[in-house]
Order: C-alpha cells, then structure tokens, then sequence
C-alpha cells in the first residue's frame, strides 16, 4: 500500500468518520484479499479468524490496530500495513478475560519488527497488570529480514517479559505456521505449547543449515513439525488436528486453570452421590507382572469425562494432566504401567517435573498415582543425566506447596518411591491399596543379593532362589511395612479411592505452606 493514503487528510465531521472507517476497513484486509486466500489454499486460518474462534462472540477488544512500522529500508516506506503484521487485544474465552496476539502471515509473513514487537509487549503488560491468561497465536516468518537487529531486539524483549510473566499468569503458545530461529524461544518459555498438525513447524535451524553443517537431509515436518515435537523432543505439549481443533483445545485446557497466580481454578458444580466406584477393584492384574492401563484407574476416580491429557504422545510411561474431582480442578501425575512397565527415566522425568511445577505455580492440587518399579537402568539414561533429571521431579515435587496426594495402586520400589511424592517428601495425605508392594527392590532382586551365598550352596539353587524369594515378598511386597511406620495414611479399598480423594482434597482446601525465605531455588536444570 502507498503510505499516503494511510494519513487522514479530510476535514469534516463526516468526512473524518468516513476515512476512520476506510482505514478500520483496510486493517481488517492485512495483507490484503489475495494473500488471505493464499492462506486459506494453505488450509491455515487468518489471524482474525483465529481470534474470533477463540473469544466468546463480540467480546473483542483490538489494540493498536492502526499501528505501522517506521522502516525506511528496501523500500519498506512504501509498503505500510495497518498492524504491522500482529493483532493485538483482548477479549472472553468462556466468559474470562484473556489477552491474545495473532500474527498475521498476510502482512510480511507475520515477520516481526520493532513495532510488531512492540504491539506484542504491550499486551503482555497489560495481560500482567491485570492478572489475565495470554494467548499467542504464532505465525511468523521470523525476525523482519528488512529491519535487521530491531527485531533482535523486539525478540530480546518479549523473552525478557515471558520470563517476568512465568508464574504470574498461565502463557499459552500455538503454533500455527513457521516458527524457526530464536523466534522459538518465546514460545518455550510459555507454559504451554500447540501445534498444528502438518501446517507448522518449529526449529531453531532449518533444514537447509541442517543440510550444510551435519549433512542431514530433512523435510521442515520431519524435524520440526508436530509430530517430532509432541513425540520426540516434547517440545510441544499438544498435537491438533487442525486449525480449529486446535483452538478448541486451547479453549479447554483454560477451564481448568486460573486467571493468574494469586486466584484459583475455576469450580464447577457438584453433587455428592455414590461415590463407591467398583470396577477399581478388578483393574489390577493378578499377576505384578502384567500390565494395565492407569488412566482407566483415572477415568474411574475422576469426575466423568474430565480428563484433559498433557503431553500425551511423550514419555509415554509417565501420564499427566488435568481432570476435576468433585468440580474441582486437579493436576494428576501417575506411571503408566503399560508402557515400559511405567518406569521412570529422563523424558518421563522432565515432562511430569514440569507439570508438577506449572500446576503449584497456578494453585492446582496434586493427585498422584504410582506403581514404578524403579528408574531406568542402563549407559544410555546415565550418561545422558537421569541423575540430574530425575532430581528434577524430585526437587518440583518437594517444593510444591499446593495440596497434595498420593494413591499407590501396585509397586513403590526404590528411590522411585520416595520421588513420586512420599509423604516423607511433604505429600498431605498417601494411601495405598492391598496390592502395593513397597520396597526397596523387587523380591527377586533382593533374594539374590541378601541370600547369595545360601543359595549358591544350596542342594538345588534355583528352588531356593523362589524360597528367599517368596520369604521377601511376604515380608515387603505389601504396603503394610509402610503403613506401620505411618509413611501410608490408609490402606483403601480400589473401590473407595475416588470418595477418599474428595475427602481429603476438601479438607487440605485450606492448606497453608511456605517456603523458607529465599531468591530463588536452585532446581537442577
Ligand atoms: C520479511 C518476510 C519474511 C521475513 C516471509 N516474508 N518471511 N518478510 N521478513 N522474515 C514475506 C515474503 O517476502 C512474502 O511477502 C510473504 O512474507 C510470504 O512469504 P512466502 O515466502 O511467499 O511464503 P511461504 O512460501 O509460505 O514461505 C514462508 C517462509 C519463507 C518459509 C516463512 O517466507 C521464509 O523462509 N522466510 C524467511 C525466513 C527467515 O529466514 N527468517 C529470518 C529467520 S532469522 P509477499 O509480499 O510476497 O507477500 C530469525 C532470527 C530471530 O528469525 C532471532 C530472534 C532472537
């Protein structure tokens, strides 16, 4: 667009009226007519379209709407566009304020500049003064070729205020078309991440350095689409479908958190009535060897069709999420056992430490659900640090402060145990059911190494490994040891688990926990 029709130069209260809307007009045109149907051939929405789906109907407010850049480069002073490429402003999911930002590929490719950066900060203010959710939708080409190191900056700075905003107000990112360079960061720091499936991508180097410095040859999808990031690094924590879907989700996933640090999620209604759930009592095998699937533990307890899963598709071994048990919004943690026998190991750590720490940054109580059978040997998880990151779960763990809660369904084994929130590690409230077996290792394991020489001296080894075998799991594999020293509140019925948990979860509702003073912890990243 030529820039002088971007200043108003008419006279008259009706003239002036006139060229307002001509202006408004033009804003909601982006890019223009030709590159929104560029986008939709793309099968993407435009980022108008994007916010509309997301706020509650005409709740939005846009801010800056009239906003340009002030470039002079490579012939930027004659290409102008209302916005600069970034909708900015605020609005109602579901009848709570959230701020929101949607870059606009129509507009440089949603490439972002001083402006644009500007536009962005502005909200994040905004969003932190009034203690409200942001929303970014991403879209971007990057930093704006044509502007050069302002849009270093522009990046530097919304960095800086993700970071002062981290546990202040819930940050969610989706991304929903290139997001490559630093640019990535952003995102990363924010609380949440959603791609779009095969219609984004994330990487902090592209396909074609990757080509040049490792000799790699790699597709954009195949190193940073969605499903690299939601399978194999983790990056991202959701996977849709779809432009919509997507949206949707992050619809959802706002229901169970709260506005901002200082408040908590919202309740929904709730009517005691039988609590007893029965199938509990036939889910676990009778063999300790064969595996189940603990969210249909989890589906059980929790409030129908509650469960909202996180992180689903990585470090499957490990299932977190958020669910609501009596209309009250919880965050679970618990081992799957039907994956990799529901051990812990680097991934399955990092991913539930960072759910632990979002959900005591934002007041969401902890329900936990164990049955480890211990930590993951081998060169691989030690040299890559399962020390450090399984310290990370650990560290999360004792330092959160909200309520807390600990069901051990079937195995508590070794340093495992105390990791998955022990009551020696500030749990509220543990219970176990008649099929936990806590210890220090598994029966087998442990005959070996404290009856070796009788058994290597005995008339038939094997038969006397069983005997040692059978006499440790009688003493250990129970939760009765532990429930004796009081490291188990109650030993429940499966059955009884999901009216206990209410229980509990009503009566820690006014806990009380601080810290020690300090800066800050120094959790082992
Ligand atoms: C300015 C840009 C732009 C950019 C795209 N455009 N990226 N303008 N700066 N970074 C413009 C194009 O000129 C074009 O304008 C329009 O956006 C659409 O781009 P296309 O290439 O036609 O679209 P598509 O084929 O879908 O390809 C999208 C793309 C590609 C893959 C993003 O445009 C691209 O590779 N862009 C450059 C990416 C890049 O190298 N960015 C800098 C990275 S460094 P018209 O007028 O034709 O519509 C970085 C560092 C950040 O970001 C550091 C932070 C700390």
């Amino acid at each position: 667009m030529d820039t002088t029709t971007l200043q108003p130069t008419i006279s008259g209260m009706d003239a002036k009226i006139a060229q307002l809307e001509k202006m408004k007009a033009e804003a909601l045109l982006g890019g223009g007519q030709k590159r929104i149907e560029s986008q939709h051939k793309k099968g993407k929405l435009t980022a108008r379209e994007r916010i509309q789906l997301l706020l509650d109907e005409d709740s939005f407010e846009e801010i800056g709407q009239l906003v340009t850049h002030r470039s002079m480069n490579f012939g930027l002073d004659k290409q102008k566009f209302y916005g600069d490429g970034v909708i900015t402003g605020y609005g109602t999911v579901h009848g709570r304020l959230v701020y929101v930002f949607a870059q606009d590929f129509t507009v440089f490719g949603g490439s972002l500049a001083e402006a644009h950066a500007t536009k962005i900060c502005r909200i994040m203010d905004l969003a932190m003064q009034n203690g409200a959710p942001i929303i970014g939708l991403n879209d971007s080409g990057g930093a704006r070729i044509q502007e050069g190191v302002v849009s270093l900056g522009g990046y530097a700075d919304i960095f800086y205020k993700n970071t002062m905003a981290s546990g202040v107000i819930p940050q969610i990112s989706a991304i929903m078309g290139p997001c490559a360079g630093g640019a990535v960061y952003s995102p990363a720091i924010t609380d949440f991440i959603f791609m779009v499936e095969n219609n984004s991508y994330m990487f902090v180097t592209g396909p074609n350095v990757v080509k040049t410095v490792t000799h790699e040859e790699v597709s954009s999808e195949e190193l940073g689409g969605a499903s690299a990031h939601s399978v194999k690094s983790g990056v991202t924590h959701f996977s849709s479908e779809n432009g919509v879907t997507c949206i949707n989700e992050i619809k959802q996933l706002l229901s169970y958190i709260p506005q901002n640090c200082e408040e908590e999620a919202p309740r929904l209604s709730y009517a005691p009535g039988n609590e007893r759930r029965p199938k509990l009592n036939t889910i676990i095998p009778e063999n300790p060897n064969q595996p189940y699937d603990i969210r249909e533990v989890i589906e059980q307890v929790i409030d129908t069709d509650t469960f909202f899963e996180v992180h689903k598709n990585f470090a499957e071994n490990i299932v977190v999420g958020f669910a609501r048990l009596g209309g009250r919004s919880i965050g679970i943690v618990a081992n799957q056992p039907a994956y990799l026998a529901g051990v812990l190991d680097i991934k399955s750590s990092q991913k539930a430490a960072r759910f632990v720490r979002f959900c005591d940054c934002f007041n969401i109580p902890l329900l936990v659900f164990e049955d480890v059978p211990g930590f993951l040997p081998g060169t691989d998880q030690e040299w890559n640090a399962i020390i450090t990151n399984g310290a990370k779960l650990l560290y999360a763990f004792c330092e959160a402060t909200v309520p807390r809660i600990t069901v051990i369904t079937r195995k508590a084994y070794g340093g495992a145990y105390d990791v998955m929130n022990s009551k020696h590690i500030g749990a509220d409230m543990n219970y176990a059911w008649p099929t936990a077996e806590i210890a220090v290792m598994g029966a087998k394991g442990a005959a070996e190494i404290i009856f070796k020489k009788e058994i290597e001296e005995a008339a038939n080894p094997a038969e006397k490994l069983l005997e040692k075998e059978r006499e440790y799991a009688e003493l250990f594999a129970n939760p009765y040891s532990a429930t004796e020293r009081g490291y188990i509140d109650e030993v429940i019925l499966p059955e009884q688990t999901r009216e206990k948990l209410i229980k509990a979860f009503k009566m820690l509702e006014n806990k009380v926990a601080k810290l020690p003073k300090k800066k800050h912890g120094n959790i082992p990243l």
